[in-house]
């Protein structure tokens, strides 16, 4: 087992941007995908930011190289055997994610650190029966992974203390912030933004304000850097339905149940920036704001 040698499950939003954290802290990285097409889109993702940092003047080109020659893409699992840290960002699903976790089980070393980057999913769960319980952790990172500082770091039932002691420190060698939870749904940051978000779009569908100006009000007066309409057209409406939706199973609290109007801009296609229209339709005037 080497601890210069980290492990990313997921080649997609999430696995990229985690892998170039990977890369730029100075690990040898693998990337984990099921085929070789995901392999592809996902090393492209990595190689758009990293071309994007050296016209920024971050790195010089020779940098660039050097961190791309530490990514090593495989769709064998078996070649990630050497890894110290494990971070997975496949699906949403807990038993892929515990099904991938017992296989990688039997391949790395036991002093290895599984790392979920699970969103709304319970850490414990996800742990149970993968014959590693004491060193599973979570570690959510936000999107964009490469940009955005906090971690949050949950520990489950079964996680050691000392796990999350090695949780800590890939964190702070990572250059990131972390905050530690326990393990419940949403942890903090989905815990109290999902509810929030939808109220926004309750006060909308009451006819309360505008687009624009339930933004700009949460922007100006609230100091947010991204109204919430602007962040859901980011995050994407199937994507917030999806963590609404697995948030009110959980917690039964209706404030988590993505109101009405999600679904019927799902069912319209207007999905946000991804289909260029959501809350607001990119490069014209808004959709309900005008
Ligand atoms: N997108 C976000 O804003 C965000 C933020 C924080 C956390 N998350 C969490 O991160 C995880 C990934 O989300 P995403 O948005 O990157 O999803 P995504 O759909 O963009 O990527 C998931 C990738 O995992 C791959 N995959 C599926 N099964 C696999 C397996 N067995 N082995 C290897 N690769 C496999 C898929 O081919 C796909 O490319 C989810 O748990 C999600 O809840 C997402």
């Amino acid at each position: 087992m080497n601890d210069n040698v980290l492990g990313v499950m997921g080649a997609g939003t999430m696995g990229s941007g985690i892998a170039i954290v990977g890369l730029l802290a100075g690990f040898e990285t693998w990337l984990l995908e099921t085929d070789q097409e995901h392999l592809d889109s996902g090393v492209q993702r990595i190689r758009q930011f990293l071309d994007g940092s050296v016209r920024r003047g971050k790195i010089s080109s020779e940098q660039k190289d050097s961190l791309l020659a530490k990514l090593h893409p495989t769709a064998d699992a078996r070649e990630l055997h050497e890894c110290g840290y494990l971070i997975e960002a496949i699906f949403e699903d807990v038993d892929m994610k515990r099904s991938l976790f017992r296989d990688m089980n039997a391949i790395l070393h036991p002093d290895a650190l599984f790392l979920t980057n699970t969103s709304t999913l319970s850490v414990t769960s996800i742990a149970c029966g993968t014959g590693r319980e004491d060193r599973v952790v979570g570690m959510h990172f936000c999107n964009p992974a490469a940009i955005m500082k906090l971690v949050e770091i949950s520990q489950g039932v079964k996680t050691s203390n000392k796990s999350v002691q090695k949780a800590k420190q890939l964190a702070i060698r990572c250059h990131k912030t972390f905050v530690l939870t326990h393990d419940t749904p949403g942890f903090i940051l989905n815990y109290l933004l999902i509810p929030f978000e939808n109220d926004c779009i309750r006060a909308l569908e009451e006819g309360l304000a505008t687009v624009e100006d339930i933004d700009t009000a949460i922007k100006t007066g609230l100091g947010y850097p991204m109204g919430t309409f602007e962040l859901l057209d980011t995050v994407g409406l199937d994507v917030h339905h999806a963590v609404s939706m697995r948030l009110y199973e959980q917690l039964h609290d209706p404030r988590y149940a993505p109101p009405p109007l999600v679904q019927r801009m799902i069912d319209a296609n207007l999905l946000g920036r991804k289909t260029g229209q959501g809350f607001y339709t990119y490069g014209k005037a808004g959709v309900f704001g005008g």
